[in-house]
């Protein structure tokens, strides 16, 4: 028996910020999407990831109508902090970029937002699908078969976008051969915790310390997420809640400053990894976000790089249905590698810079050590990495 059958216009593959969002710049164009997600909709809602928001990711945001509650509980940051050798250096980010800030809110609450305007809007998302399938990519008339609580479906539409990160089917459904994959594994990954303790610091502090990187992070007054730069061959079960606080405590230490510590609510570790496939189209299947780069996190730029390749996806897929414009929707790819490769040089650098790498030749150590001096005591060093951690203007 031939599955039930369902039409749209886009078929979106996962439920992560580069799928919502995508579903809701194709809504405000009149044009219909179906999204598909593997995980429950509790899961995805509750997945702890990183929280930092470019200002042009709060503008789309705002230009939405998807932003009432990140500005009533996100934080408006104006500046980070860098430490080294215990001293801390301010590096200002809204007067160095004319004005521009970053707003802490988590990944989590993001996809709450965009799920539930989703939902409230008419939209459609089907949770916990299986065995996602995409065919005839190379035909105008692309398909997506899986099964929903057993039973197979199929889902016929123009164009696939594959919004399923790292580990989803969509990359995997493109044929051997076409994909160039440009990719560099760290020997390092940050353990992150999330605990209920007021945040000890009003900026986000990057370290870098002989004993190895930190972060202290913040999600609200009364929650912080903190991190530590870890072997990649650690074990979770290895760090107790004590010993990681020892350790924060160590190398986020400078004078004047007490870290509070709390209960761990969550903590995980992750690898470090950047990765890039070109192109990131095949046929009627475009990628966005994790699915085709994943960038180190020290930059924070995961979710705003997702944003910034489903904005261009959005506005190609409406060029072609609202005047049958092919050139967007070709030049998809180079438009969003550009951004790409800045981020993934500036994520890159900005790894280098703050951890210290075990057996690191000592002059290599000097050197990276000169390096952060130097970003801290010179204004035009200062500016280059605030322009780029608020976030690249648009195009
Ligand atoms: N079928 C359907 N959905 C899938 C499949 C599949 N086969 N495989 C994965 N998914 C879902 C995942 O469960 C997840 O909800 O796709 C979604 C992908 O979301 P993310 O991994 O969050 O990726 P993306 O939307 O590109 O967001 C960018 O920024 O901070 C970074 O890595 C972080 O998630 C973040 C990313
Ligand atoms: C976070 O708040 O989770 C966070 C902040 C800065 C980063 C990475 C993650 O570079």
């Amino acid at each position: 028996m031939e599955p039930p059958v369902t039409e749209t216009q886009v078929a979106i593959i996962g439920a992560g910020p580069a799928g919502l969002m995508l579903s809701h710049l194709l809504q405000r164009e009149g044009i219909a999407s179906v999204i598909l997600e593997s995980r429950s909709r509790a899961y995805v809602q509750q997945r702890v990831r990183a929280g930092v928001l470019e200002q042009g990711t709060v503008d789309l945001l705002d230009e939405l109508g998807l932003s009432e509650r990140l500005h009533r509980e996100g934080l408006v940051h104006h500046g980070l902090l860098l430490t080294l050798d215990e001293r801390r250096y301010r590096i200002a980010l809204t007067e160095l970029t004319g004005g521009r800030a970053l707003t802490i809110y988590g990944q989590q609450e993001v996809v709450k937002d965009l799920i539930a305007a989703r939902l409230a809007g008419g939209g459609e998302i089907q949770f916990e699908v299986e065995d996602v399938q995409l065919e005839a990519l190379e035909t105008e008339h692309p398909r997506v078969r899986y099964r929903q609580q057993g039973t197979a479906r199929e889902l016929r539409c123009a164009f696939i976008a594959g919004c399923d990160g790292f580990h989803g089917v969509s990359r995997p459904a493109i044929p051997p051969g076409v994909l160039t994959t440009y990719e560099r594994h760290y020997p390092f990954a940050w353990l992150g915790i999330l605990a209920a303790v007021a945040p000890s610091t009003e900026e986000l502090i990057y370290a870098r310390h002989a004993r190895g990187f930190a972060l202290h992070s913040l999600r609200s007054p009364e929650i912080s997420r903190l991190y530590i730069q870890v072997d990649r061959t650690e074990e979770l079960g290895d760090w107790s809640d004590d010993r990681i606080w020892n350790e924060l405590r160590l190398r986020l230490a400078a004078d004047g400053f007490t870290l509070r510590d709390g209960p761990v609510l969550e903590k995980s570790i992750a690898l470090h990894h950047s990765f890039v496939v070109e192109p990131m189209q095949h046929g009627r299947l475009f990628l966005a976000g994790d699915a085709a780069h994943i960038v180190p996190p020290t930059g924070a730029k995961g979710l705003n790089l997702a944003v910034a390749d489903v904005r261009v996806l959005a506005r190609a897929i409406e060029r072609w249905y609202r005047a049958g414009h092919t050139e967007d929707l070709e030049r998809y790819s180079e438009r969003c590698l550009g951004r790409v490769w800045r981020v993934q040089e500036f994520s890159a650098s900005m790894s280098a810079l703050l951890h210290r790498l075990p057996g690191t030749d000592p002059f290599e150590d000097r050197v990276a050590r000169a390096r952060l001096e130097w970003i801290c005591r010179s204004q035009a060093e200062a500016r280059s990495l605030a322009e780029n951690y608020v976030g690249l203007p648009w195009d």
